[in-house]
């Protein structure tokens, strides 16, 4: 399995690709969503550079005292974000809701609010569960929060339930599951190039 925080895929210079950032919303050593984002890294097409982001530990709880002088973990994360064409986030499901810490990362993210930095960004939620639900429930959630950030939330999403089961013994996901998460990654990628050519005419317009 390639070390987190690195880049998981392709061959093209990265000039000329759509940069993804991909966040676990799971701190675990062994969590089904790293390995999940994984396989999205060996599944993507040459026109994508996912890569993994492994902060969501540092980061402080939000403290609206501290909007002003964030601190240094806030500001590298708002940089990963802004740097990046789109986000693929894979949550678990905690209690039938979205981890507290990648909720707080994204409350963080969500400030100042007019001019955040997911505001337009494309973003796609995947997540996977031991049971039968591949955290549905929480991918909704994750969904309305990202909506009301301002982010553009691609619809659907990919559940991948039971899933001890889904992944081979050198990590791959199973087959059966590489179509519809490739399908994902297409449709932000392909997202993230739109959202890149309406900035480049609004600047185009402005100057
Ligand atoms: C605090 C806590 C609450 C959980 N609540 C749910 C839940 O509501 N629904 C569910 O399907 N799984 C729940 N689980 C089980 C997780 O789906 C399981 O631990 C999963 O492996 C976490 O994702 P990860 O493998 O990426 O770390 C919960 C686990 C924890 C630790």
């Amino acid at each position: 399995m390639p070390a987190r925080n690195s880049e998981v895929s392709g061959a093209m210079p990265s000039m000329t690709r759509v940069r993804i950032l991909c966040i676990s919303g799971s701190l675990r050593r062994d969590s089904y969503n790293w390995r999940l984002l994984q396989a999205a890294g060996e599944l993507a097409s040459v026109e994508a550079e996912l890569v993994l982001w492994e902060q969501l530990k540092v980061l402080p709880p939000f403290d609206e005292d501290d909007e002003p002088t964030p601190p240094a973990a806030v500001r590298a994360f708002r940089e990963a974000i802004d740097a990046a064409g789109a986000l693929l986030i894979a949550t678990p499901e905690y209690n039938a809701s979205v981890p507290g810490q990648l909720k707080n990362a994204l409350d963080w993210a969500s400030r100042p609010y007019e001019t955040n930095v997911l505001r337009g960004k494309p973003v796609a939620v995947i997540g996977a569960s031991p049971g039968r639900s591949g955290a549905a429930g929480a991918q909704a959630e994750l969904r309305t929060v990202l909506t009301r950030i301002g982010a553009q939330v691609l619809k659907g999403g990919f559940t991948l339930p039971h899933a001890v089961d889904q992944f081979d013994q050198h990590g791959s996901l199973v087959p059966a599951h590489q179509a519809p998460l490739r399908q994902v990654l297409a449709r932000l990628t392909r997202a993230a190039q739109q959202h890149d050519q309406s900035l480049a005419q609004a600047l185009a317009i402005a100057v």
